[in-house]
C-alpha cells in the first residue's frame, strides 16, 4: 500500500472525534443473559439465515468448533482473526443483549461501542431487517457456550486505528435496511434483499479500491482480497452475467455447484457448499429471479477478434497443444467439450476466457472439487498439475484453452502463474 499520503490532513480533529466517539452511549447489559431456547420458531428462523449469511463459514477455523471464531482471514490490511459468537459470558457473546447485536450487524460497532473492521461485511448486513437480525441473535444464543478465546488480530500500521476506522465509514459506509422496490415483483425484492444482504455477494464480486471499500459498481467483478481468485461480474455477459440463462439453470448452479455448462469452484464452491445449498427452493428461486435481471443481455456486443501478436499466439499455442492432449483431453475432451455435468466444457466456457486469468492458472496449478451438495453428492475433481508441468509449461496450456475452440483470451506468462501461487484458498 502505497498512498499513506492521503491521509496528511489527519491533524487535531483527531482528538475531537477521539472523544466525541468516547461519549457514544453504550447499550450495555453487565449481566449474562440467559441462554435462548433453540426450538422457537424464532431462533429457528435464525438457523435459516444465519446459513444464508454463512455466518459459520468465517467464524469458524478448519477443525474447529462451530462459531467460536479463530479463523485467520488475510487481506493487505493485516491479518483479522474472527471473533468466538458463542454465548460463553467471558470470550463469546453471552453477555450481549439484542441492542448490542444489531449495534454489530447494522452499524458495525462493537459491545464497547469501537468500530469493526468492515472484514466483517456488516457493509452488507445493514441491510438485514431488524425482525431477522433479531432472529439470528436467537440462533446464536441458543448454541452452547463454547470457552475459547481467539488471538488477536494481527493488522498493519497505520490501519490499526479507530480514527482511520471512522474515516472509512463516514467515507463509504453507507447505514440502511433494504428497502423494496415498488416497480418490481414481491419474488425480485427478496432475491435482491438477499443477494445484497445477508448473501454478502458484494463482499467479494464488487471491484474495491486502495482502502478495501467497495466501488459502486455493484456486482461488476473484483480481485478478492489476500487471494489470487477473481470474482466475475454478475452482470457483464462475457464474465458471469446471467441475463441470458433461465431462472432454473441459475438456481441450479448456486444450489447444486454444478449446470451442463458450468461449474463452481474454490471460494464460490465454499459459499455453494456452506451457503447456498441451504436456501429453501423459494429464497433459491428468487435469487435467480434477481440475478437474472441483473445481467445485461449479450446483444449487439462483438467480441473482440484481434491479437496483438499473432507470431507470440501461435508460437503459444504450438506449445499448448501437446500438454493440453497428454494431461487435459482424456476428461475435457479433444475439442474442450467436457462431459456435462462431470467435467466442465473449456471451450465457450467464460470462466476460461475473461479478462482476468488468475481462477485458470489456480484451477490448473491447485486442482480443485466442485462443492459437496445435497444435490451433487459426489463431484467429480480436478487434479494439481503444480509438482507435475513447469510453470511455462502451465502458461502455454492456459494460454492455449484460452485462444482454441473458438475461445479468444490474451496470452499468459511463466511470471503470471508463478505470480498466482501461495494463497491457497
Ligand atoms: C467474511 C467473514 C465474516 C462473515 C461472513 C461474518 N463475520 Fe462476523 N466477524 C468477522 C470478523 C473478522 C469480525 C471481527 C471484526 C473486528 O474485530 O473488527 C467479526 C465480528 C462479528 C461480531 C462482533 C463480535 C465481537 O466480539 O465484537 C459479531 C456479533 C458477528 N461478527 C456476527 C456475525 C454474524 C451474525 C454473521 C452472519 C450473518 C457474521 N458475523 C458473518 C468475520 C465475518
Ligand atoms: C468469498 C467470496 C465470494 C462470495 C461471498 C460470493 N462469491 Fe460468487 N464467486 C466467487 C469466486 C472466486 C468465483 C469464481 C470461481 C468460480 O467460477 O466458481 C465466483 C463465481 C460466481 C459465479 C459464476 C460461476 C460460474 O462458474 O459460472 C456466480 C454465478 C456467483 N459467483 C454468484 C454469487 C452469488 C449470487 C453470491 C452471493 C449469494 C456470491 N457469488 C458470493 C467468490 C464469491
Ligand atoms: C481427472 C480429470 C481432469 C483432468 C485430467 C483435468 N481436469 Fe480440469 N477440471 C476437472 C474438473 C472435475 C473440474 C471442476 C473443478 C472445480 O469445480 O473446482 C475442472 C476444472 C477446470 C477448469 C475450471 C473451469 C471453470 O469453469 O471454472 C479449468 C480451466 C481446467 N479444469 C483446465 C484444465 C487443464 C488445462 C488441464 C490439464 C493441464 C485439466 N483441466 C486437467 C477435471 C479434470
Amino acid at each position: 500500500m502505497k498512498s499513506s499520503n492521503k491521509f496528511k490532513f489527519v491533524g487535531k480533529r483527531q482528538i475531537a472525534v477521539f472523544a466525541a466517539s468516547a461519549l457514544l452511549p453504550l447499550s450495555s447489559i453487565a449481566a449474562s443473559q440467559p441462554p435462548a431456547d433453540p426450538d422457537t420458531e424464532q431462533a429457528q428462523r435464525g438457523a435459516y439465515l444465519a446459513r444464508a449469511g454463512n455466518c459459520m463459514g468465517c467464524h469458524t477455523t478448519r477443525g474447529g468448533k462451530p462459531y467460536a471464531g479463530g479463523r485467520v482471514l488475510k487481506t493487505p490490511f493485516g491479518e483479522f482473526v474472527s471473533p468466538n459468537i458463542t454465548p460463553d459470558n467471558e470470550t463469546g457473546i453471552g453477555r450481549w443483549g439484542e441492542e448490542d447485536f444489531w449495534q454489530a450487524l447494522h452499524y458495525g460497532k462493537g459491545r464497547d461501542g469501537s468500530y469493526l473492521y468492515p472484514v466483517f461485511p456488516y457493509t452488507e448486513y445493514t441491510k438485514v431487517t431488524r425482525q431477522d437480525a433479531d432472529a439470528i441473535f436467537a440462533y446464536l444464543r441458543s448454541l452452547s457456550p463454547i470457552a475459547q478465546s481467539n488471538p488477536p488480530h494481527k493488522i498493519s500500521a497505520p490501519y490499526d486505528n479507530q480514527f482511520l476506522l471512522f474515516l472509512w465509514r463516514t467515507w463509504y459506509f453507507k447505514e440502511g435496511v433494504y428497502e423494496p422496490d415498488g416497480s418490481q415483483s414481491d419474488e425480485w425484492n427478496r432475491g435482491n434483499y438477499l443477494v445484497q444482504g445477508l448473501g454478502h455477494c458484494n463482499a467479494c464480486h464488487t471491484p474495491r479500491n486502495v482502502w478495501g471499500a467497495s466501488q459502486d459498481d455493484k456486482l461488476a467483478g473484483g480481485e478478492i482480497m489476500g487471494t489470487y481468485w477473481y470474482a466475475p461480474s454478475l452482470i457483464s455477459p462475457r464474465e458471469a452475467g446471467m441475463g441470458e440463462w433461465s431462472v432454473d439453470e441459475i438456481a441450479k448452479l448456486l444450489s447444486t455447484g454444478v449446470t451442463d455448462h458450468a461449474v463452481t469452484s474454490g471460494p464460490m464452491a465454499t459459499i455453494v457448499r456452506q451457503s447456498l445449498q441451504y436456501l429453501s427452493k423459494e429464497d433459491m428461486r428468487a435469487m435467480a429471479v434477481y440475478l437474472q435481471s441483473l445481467g445485461e443481455k449479450r446483444g449487439e456486443e462483438a467480441p473482440k477478434k484481434t491479437s496483438p501478436m499473432p507470431e507470440r499466439v501461435s508460437k503459444y499455442l504450438a506449445l499448448g497443444k501437446p500438454v493440453y492432449e497428454k494431461h487435459c483431453q482424456e476428461c475435457h475432451g479433444k475439442s474442450g467439450e467436457g462431459v456435462p455435468g462431470i467435467y466442465p466444457p473449456l471451450a465457450g466456457n467464460r470462466n476460461v476466457t475473461m479478462t482476468s486469468s488468475h481462477n485458470t492458472i489456480r484451477s490448473v496449478l491447485y486442482g480443485g472439487f466442485p462443492p459437496v451438495t445435497a444435490g451433487n453428492p459426489r463431484p467429480y475433481g480436478m487434479p494439481p498439475f503444480q509438482h507435475i508441468i513447469r510453470d511455462n509449461e502451465i502458461a502455454w496450456v492456459v494460454s492455449y484453452i484460452r485462444n482454441t475452440w473458438g475461445n479468444l483470451g490474451s496470452l499468459v506468462s511463466p511470471e503470471e502463474v508463478d505470480a498466482s501461487r501461495g494463497n491457497e484458498f
